[in-house]
């Protein structure tokens, strides 16, 4: 009995954790939160018990919160469709095979990731590629990473290339994948892709 009641006061506590961090970012009900909250700490060393009114309105504000967080999610995975692309030089890579996108923030006829929410986002680009090949990753204008294939290599090996970067974007900002102008390249489908989420 006593293990039931520390057990569903253990769980009254996470539920009241996100009801009030839901109702903190939305500005509703937390006056009734509290006064909630001071009911179950208040009889947690007596019996337990919560009427189940309180009890669904606190299940109910939880579960909004965590769909709530679902919902701002911005994600996306998208690969080249074509066997063997070859790029012109300083074109925009179109990756126009979709996996994901959430947040619609990925436009596959342009290929560039306008940045529907602001805040930490980590882009991966990656690419099967011939050389000459070189890609520029771009946030609006600035060239913030590249990926490149040596000249040394004989014209025929494929070499996987990649970068990983994390950048601060704000609403709006642009985010996209150039082919440099005197190295444009190739990229294979089905190991060349473009991702991006947002992490906080
Ligand atoms: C990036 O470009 C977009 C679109 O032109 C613009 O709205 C935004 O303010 C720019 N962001 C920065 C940080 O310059």
């Amino acid at each position: 009995m006593a293990f039931l009641s520390g057990l569903s006061v253990a769980i009254t506590a996470c539920l009241l954790v996100n009801a009030i961090a839901y109702s903190a970012k939305h500005g509703t009900t937390l006056s009734k939160l509290t006064a909630l909250q001071s009911l179950v700490f208040n009889n947690a060393q007596a019996t337990v018990t919560l009427d189940s009114t309180a009890l669904k309105q606190l299940v109910k504000l939880a579960s909004n919160g965590i769909s709530q967080t679902r919902t701002e999610g911005v994600g996306f995975s998208v690969y080249v469709k074509a066997e063997d692309l070859t790029l012109g030089g300083g074109q925009t890579l179109i990756y126009d095979g979709v996996l994901t996108n959430d947040g619609n923030g990925y436009d596959d006829r342009t290929g560039v990731f306008t940045c529907p929410l602001a805040g930490t986002y980590m882009f991966v680009v990656d690419s099967l590629s011939r050389k000459p090949t070189s890609f520029h990753l771009y946030h609006n204008r600035t060239i913030v990473a590249s990926l490149h294939i040596s000249n040394n290599l004989p014209s025929h090996t494929y070499v996987q290339i990649s970068r990983t970067v994390i950048l601060r974007l704000r609403k709006g900002d642009h985010v996209k994948v150039v082919s440099d102008k005197s190295k444009p390249g190739t990229a294979h489908r089905g190991y060349s892709g473009f991702s991006g989420a947002r992490l906080y």
